[in-house]
């Protein structure tokens, strides 16, 4: 990742919306907090939208708003960021993980229906790595079972599930604008993507302490605000994801077409998927030493969810062994991200790809 190379050209219109901000003094859910809304719900269907922290009170929001609530389940993947099924649990609710797709790596629709029980409120796709999650198939379950449907969208904005986009599917999403991000604010902050009018108008109570008007309290809630300078950080950024999303793809080839494929296995889309590369993930069986190897030829080489939630301790309670979920923790076990930004070059991928075939003929 090269954050600053991203914004780099951005950074007089930042710098001047800074500037503006300080000398407006509006600094919480001001008038570029309501744009991005705004901007965000054009392009994502005219669903409406609430800017919220960051994208774990995102999900939180969003669980608590469709009435998740103690005792409930939540069917979610056990490949994701540890948030994901943090919120459920936040909830007093129970994560129910279901295995991964081969290709793509995200939940399986074939594995849910045998985990749905009279408990099951919700399920959380996550669109791993930003490569779109199976909607139609679990759509399809959720309707016939009852249940709600949460996209995880924190990794995926601008991805795509045939003329789907990612954001637009579920009964509500959630977005992340943490500043690795594909589409990356200069902090904390996140968006919830609402499905109707009546949860939006929850969502944003909850964001602020449970209240429509400041003085009377009808829910406990969250202080969750979006703040300007995120707002103005985002609302700059918005126009350039789809270019971005764009390179990121490019450097996805450039990697396929550089020979990358002779040494790792590489990232793979599921049919009419529109795959934005958050991550670069590649697998091998020596994951942990070709890591090591590559970081010491100065790659930046990175294992993300090395232990799956099923078998992370925080969750031991719940019974989960090792081989109940082979798919995920076969990723968990060989996954390794490769540079992936919007303004790395050919040349880079060409040195990088040479730097994994030194590390796999030493392995
Ligand atoms: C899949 C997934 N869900 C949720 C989150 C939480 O987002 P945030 O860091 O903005 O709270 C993240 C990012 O960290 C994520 O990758």
């Amino acid at each position: 990742m090269d954050i600053r190379a991203q914004y780099a050209p951005l950074r007089g219109a930042l710098d001047a919306a800074l500037a503006d901000i300080l000398d407006t003094g509006t600094f919480i859910l001001g008038p570029r907090v309501r744009a991005i809304e705004e901007a965000v719900s054009v392009r994502l269907g005219n669903r409406p939208c609430v800017g919220v922290a960051n994208g774990t009170d995102a999900l939180v929001i969003a669980l608590q708003a469709l009435g998740v609530g103690p005792g409930d389940e939540v069917i979610t993947t056990p490949y994701t960021f540890y948030a994901t099924a943090e919120a459920i649990a936040r909830h007093g609710a129970t994560p129910v993980f279901v295995d991964v797709e081969p290709v793509g790596a995200c939940l399986n629709p074939d594995l849910i229906e045998e985990r749905i029980t009279e408990r099951t409120k919700a399920i959380i796709p996550v669109h791993i790595f930003g490569h779109a999650a199976p909607m139609t198939s679990i759509l399809t379950t959720a309707a016939e079972n009852g249940l709600s449907v949460v996209e995880d969208a924190a990794q995926a904005f601008g991805s795509a599930d045939g003329e789907w986009a990612v954001g637009t599917m579920g009964d509500i999403a959630t977005i992340s604008f943490f500043p690795t991000k594909n589409f990356p604010g200069i902090g904390d902050g996140g968006m919830v993507v609402c499905g109707d009018s009546d949860l939006a108008a929850t969502v944003r109570r909850l964001r602020f302490h449970g209240s429509e008007d400041k003085q009377t309290f009808t829910e406990v809630g969250y202080n969750s605000r979006l703040d300007e300078i995120q707002a103005a950080a985002v609302n700059l950024f918005l126009p350039h994801v789809d270019g971005w999303n764009d390179r990121r793809r490019q450097v996805a080839e450039w990697y396929r077409d550089a020979g990358l494929g002779q040494y790792v296995t590489l990232p793979e889309e599921r049919d009419g998927v529109r795959h934005i590369y958050h991550l670069y993930v590649v697998r091998h069986p020596e994951r942990d030493r070709l890591r090591d190897l590559l970081q010491q030829d100065g790659i930046g080489a990175v294992v993300y969810y090395g232990t799956p939630m099923h078998m992370q301790p925080v969750f031991a309670g719940l019974g989960y062994a090792a081989g109940d979920l082979p798919v995920a923790e076969e990723w968990a076990r060989t996954g390794l991200a490769l540079p992936m930004h919007p303004n790395l070059t050919r040349e880079q991928v060409d040195e990088v790809v040479a730097a994994v075939g030194r590390a796999v003929e030493r392995i």
